[in-house]
């Protein structure tokens, strides 16, 4: 089963983003275990589901700090959230179509979803906040 484990290596140095990635973290390895344990397609359907929409409403509490603390790197930030909703919505339709077939690929396109932000404009955003907040 693909599991990925939150450490020191994710954390972005502000508790309330890391809480968040922690349990985006949880969700996709809960998500992982469905998988592998072959639940039904519903319950997958929801926990994928589930996932996304946490992801969603991460990006719009980063977004939220972004502007109470006048993050100059705002827009920037913003347009990849955008770009990932967007990319999350191709994933689940393709998930769909087919019927929830998971290969290797598939993890590893999702666990980059995943992690490949908070490793990168995260990190900055977290360096940033935490000098100012
Ligand atoms: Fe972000």
């Amino acid at each position: 089963m693909r599991e990925l484990v939150w450490d020191k290596t994710l954390s972005v140095a502000v508790d309330e983003i890391d809480e968040d990635h922690r349990r985006l973290v949880e969700l996709f390895n809960i998500f992982s275990r469905a998988v592998e344990e072959n639940d039904p397609p519903e319950y997958r359907e929801a926990v994928l589901d589930e996932l996304i929409a946490c992801t969603i409403w991460h990006f719009r509490h980063e977004e939220r700090l972004m502007l109470k603390y006048d993050y100059p790197g705002f827009a920037g930030h913003k347009a990849e959230h955008d770009d990932l909703v967007e990319s999350a919505a191709e994933f689940q339709k393709k998930y769909l179509q087919h019927e929830g077939k998971m290969d290797e690929a598939d993890f590893d396109y999702l666990e980059q979803w995943l992690t490949g932000h908070i490793l990168v404009v995260d990190m900055k955003l977290g360096e940033w906040l935490a000098g100012v907040m």
